[in-house]
């Protein structure tokens, strides 16, 4: 499935084309030939203007051609970092703990940096040492990690599902667990994360830093499914 961003990209490039090829049709009626008006056969364009006409056309081509394509790279290859790149502070830790507790567990999201932040047990540190690099586990010696929303198999947006306690992609069907590790699906790996640290006493993620997901079969805390799943 395309990426929203995908669509409204063809959109635009469809309507750019559209828009252009009938402005180019008009221009030619309008600029015919005197004498020869509502007859529609002879026709005596000036070269320089036809010249212009003929590049217009061109250039409006290529700027839908690059709409199409700039589409299509980002359906086949959806960046891993996305256009959030920033610092976004969310409140000290027993804040966040509190928000993620009054909702049932589910993870705090930030609607201004696109990303959830979730609880790592701490019971569960020795495994996430073996699977995880150094800088990741910064975030999880706090109890958290900052999981990207954008599922790494073709970039549509994961949604937490309330009944199975997991992330799911209503696109393909990944599904991952509560710390974005990947449980099912075609995603081929966990989801991305970002530099979480605490500053001054606040959580601050930065989403200017990404680290991939884990691998698939990265599995470092015991989270069955809950309940049914949503997608
Ligand atoms: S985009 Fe395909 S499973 Fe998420």
């Amino acid at each position: 499935m395309l990426s929203s961003w995908s669509v409204l990209g063809i959109i635009v490039a469809v309507i750019v084309a559209v828009a252009g090829f009938a402005t180019v049709a008009a221009l030619y009626r309008t600029r015919r030939a005197p004498g020869t008006q509502g007859t529609g056969t002879a026709f005596a364009p000036d070269q320089g203007r036809r010249q212009l006409v003929q590049r217009g056309m061109i250039a409006l081509f290529v700027a839908a051609l690059a709409g199409v394509v700039a589409s299509a790279i980002d359906y086949v290859w959806p960046s891993v970092t996305g256009s959030t790149g920033g610092r976004f502070r969310v409140g000290s830790r027993q804040a966040v703990n509190s928000r993620i507790a009054a909702q049932g567990g589910k993870p705090y999201y930030d609607i201004s940096g696109r990303f959830y932040v979730a609880e790592y047990p701490a019971q569960d540190l020795p495994a996430a040492k073996k699977a995880y690099p150094v800088p990741q586990l910064e975030a999880m010696e706090l109890g958290l990690v900052a999981l990207s929303q954008k599922c790494p198999h073709l970039g549509c947006t994961v949604k937490w599902c309330k009944s199975s306690g997991w992330f799911e992609c209503p696109c393909h069907g990944s599904r991952y667990n509560a710390v974005g590790e990947l449980e099912r699906g075609p995603a081929p790996r966990g989801l991305d994360r970002f530099a979480l640290r605490e500053v001054a006493g606040e959580v601050e993620v930065d989403t200017s830093t990404t680290y991939l997901g884990p691998p698939p079969g990265t599995r470092t805390t015991d989270q069955p499914a809950k309940g049914p799943h949503c997608y």
